[in-house]
């Protein structure tokens, strides 16, 4: 292939990608899967790596970059970042839109609503169309530049779309960390013995400011932009609305949830819309930015300090508040872990009644120093268990009582034991009921074996009554045993044993999140499932092939073994099978004998179609791919086959015919090309 056909299909690559990557990420609307735009990227990566004279700093393949020299050097924005005033109740907002009314001289005020993201604010510099810098906000006037890890974010173009942008537009965005993102990112964090973030907020900041861009890389954050800083060549738009159609219209990712609404009332309606479906954004959102639509009305309205006249925050209730301990409870999870949990006086934080917050373990409990009758702020982020960010020292009662941690589990009296990290466990193991309460417990929960039913309250009782002590004793209890428990009836007796028989049918992720192994969660047990196929396999494992599974450090790779080489363990898991407790096998890449190869398809095959010649080569292990590159090891051509095996020649790649296809699935070996 000659210089300018591969620098040609270079460029068509990283076009296709940059084009992809904008209908995943601005867009969220993909039109290939992501098996496609890897091999697409893959292809990329080959060619510039036989070429390194084709490679280009704005190429897909170099978000992630050498390390910057100086970490986080000072940036001295164009235009100074500014930040907001907030109103917080109705009336401050009423008050905001009468001051904006009568400096203006009319009624009816346009206003922009966008959601406020609870992320780190930064300002991305493009020159001619070309990412050249990103910083963070600082103190508004210098910030620091964060240049190496933005580049990382898939969200944020390297390159603005379209023929004419700006010579120099400085776009302002919130970066943030999708809900989903920080749930991955803290069982990760857990998963390898690190501490997890305690909000998406911390996490995005933490993950912008790491000093390897690799690390950056490896977390999914996000970015949305909201307005401009310096603007040069050509006419900026007009209004906020305006400016947020051209960024999108550049490529830049902008919510969509933005909204142009009149006046106080249009304000408060999208407020109060947005804050019923709060919960249900893929991100976290402390409030919603109004800001006057028309430019020449923002001047006309001016700015403070640091705060525009034209714009406002309108928070959302606190995430955080003050409340007072009452006491401290020590629980006992499913592995004996003592977890310290406090009680509070009830109080409202986000709107949702907290009246317990976790303290996670004795040292964070002695670390944070809080005493029975102290004065806490206590805040709750999400999904997460709300948790004490601090106790109020200077309003500490004379006789608030420090908590003696106990050295016997408070359920069963077993000696309380500390392993190597901060934990505190009790060493009662199955004998200790309230580990047997949590282990079924687990078991029956809905992403678990989800047995409709058996609920907190009923397995507390079979615990207690003695009936069951594992959860291979589940699928022995009969209807009898359970009518003579509490609130249970003959047909609702029966219709948790239906639900328990039910539950035998399952699948492998589900049973092995079931089982409660510690470190394994939804995700790693689903990467188990994926990696190994089978129990026996996985069981057989040890850390070193446990640690190839993705996602699965040290720490995880030696709680599984552990696990697994626990006398009772395998007992109960060999109990759960007898009682016939089955899923499917699941579909793994056999190590057939096209493993590990490529294989690209192409022209009209005469005795079967694409799909079953694509199954049929999955089946003997090969990865199917769409496009030739460097990385394919044969192409299979029918009848006219077209440009696929030109370009295989170029690349040096064996071309096959369909007779060879045949042969393989008869011989089960690949021929000569
Ligand atoms: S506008 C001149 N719009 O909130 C206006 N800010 O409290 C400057 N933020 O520093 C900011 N979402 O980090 C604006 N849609 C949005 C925002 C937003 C989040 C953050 C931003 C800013 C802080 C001010």
């Amino acid at each position: 292939m000659t210089r300018d056909a591969v620098a040609a299909r270079a460029a068509e690559l990283r076009a296709l990608l940059d084009h992809h990557s904008y209908r995943y990420y601005v867009l969220d609307d993909p039109e290939i899967s992501d098996a496609e735009y890897d091999r697409l990227f893959a292809e990329l990566v080959a060619i510039e790596h036989e070429r390194p004279d084709l490679a280009r700093a704005d190429s897909p393949t170099q978000r992630v970059g050498a390390r910057p020299s100086a970490a986080f050097a000072p940036v001295v924005h164009g235009q100074a970042m500014l930040s907001l005033g907030n109103v917080f109740t109705d009336q401050e907002l009423a008050d905001f839109d009468r001051r904006v009314r009568e400096r203006l001289g009319h009624d009816d005020v346009h206003y922009v609503a966008e959601p406020k993201l609870d992320g780190l604010a930064v300002s991305l510099r493009y020159e001619n169309g070309v990412l050249v810098r990103a910083a963070t906000r600082g103190d508004g006037t210098t910030g620091e530049d964060v240049t190496a890890n933005v580049r990382t974010i898939r969200a944020c173009p390297l390159r603005l779309r379209g023929h004419a942008p700006p010579r120099v537009l400085e776009a302002r965005g919130e970066v943030y960390l999708p809900r989903e993102g920080f749930l991955r990112l803290n069982e990760n964090q857990i998963a390898q013995g690190g501490k997890p973030f305690a909000n998406p907020r911390n996490a995005a900041a933490g993950s912008l400011r790491q000093l390897d861009p690799a690390v950056s890389a490896q977390r999914p954050l996000r970015v949305f932009c909201y307005g401009i800083g310096e603007w040069l060549g050509g006419q900026a738009p007009a209004s906020q609305e305006a400016l947020l159609a051209m960024l999108a219209e550049l490529g830049l990712p902008v919510n969509p949830e933005r909204r142009t609404v009149v006046g106080y009332e249009g304000c408060l309606q999208y407020y109060e819309d947005l804050g019923r479906r709060r919960a249900d954004l893929p991100y976290e959102i402390d409030g919603v930015v109004y800001k006057v639509n028309e430019v020449v009305e923002q001047r006309l309205l001016g700015e403070l300090s640091r705060t525009p006249r034209w714009a406002v925050a309108h928070k959302f209730p606190a995430e955080e508040a003050v409340t007072r301990v009452l006491g401290i409870d020590v629980q006992v999870g499913r592995t004996g872990a003592l977890t310290p949990v406090a009680v509070l006086a009830s109080v409202a934080v986000g709107g949702v009644m907290v009246s317990h917050a976790t303290l996670h373990n004795p040292e964070e409990l002695s670390r944070k120093d809080v005493r029975i009758g102290d004065f806490v702020s206590v805040r709750r982020a999400g999904d997460v268990i709300p948790e004490i960010v601090g106790v109020l020292r200077e309003r500490r009662p004379p006789d608030a009582t420090p908590f003696i941690f106990p050295d016997h589990c408070p359920v069963c009296g077993s000696p309380v034991v500390r392993d190597e990290g901060v934990v505190a466990r009790c060493a009662g193991g199955l004998v200790c009921q309230a580990q047997r309460r949590e282990t079924i417990r687990h078991f029956a929960s809905r992403r678990a074996m989800d047995i409709e039913g058996l609920g907190d309250k009923l397995v507390e009782q079979l615990v207690l009554r003695g009936k069951v002590a594992t959860v291979a004793d589940l699928y022995r209890l009969t209807p009898g045993d359970l009518m003579d428990l509490e609130r249970m009836g003959e047909r609702s007796a029966a219709k948790v044993v239906g639900a328990i028989a039910a539950s035998r049918h399952t699948v492998f992720p589900r049973f092995l999140y079931a089982l409660g192994i510690p470190e394994v969660g939804e995700a790693t047990a689903a990467a188990l499932a994926r990696h190994f196929g089978d129990l026996e396999d996985l069981m057989a494992a040890d850390e070193e092939r446990l640690v190839e599974v993705p996602d699965v450090g040290p720490v995880v790779a030696h709680a599984i073994s552990t696990f697994f080489s626990e006398r009772h363990n395998r007992e109960v898991i060999a109990a759960l099978r007898a009682a016939g407790v089955s899923w499917p096998r699941l579909e793994r890449p056999a190590a057939g004998p096209l493993s590990g190869k490529t294989v690209v398809l192409t022209g009209t095959l005469e005795g079967m179609t694409r799909d079953e010649a694509r199954a049929a080569l999955e089946g003997l292990g090969a990865k199917v791919a769409s496009s030739v590159s460097a990385r394919t090891d044969y192409v299979v051509a029918g009848r006219d086959p077209g440009s696929k095996v030109r370009r295989a020649e170029e690349w040096g790649v064996p071309v096959v015919g369909e007779e060879d296809l045949r042969a393989w699935l008869g011989e089960g070996r690949p021929g000569q090309g």
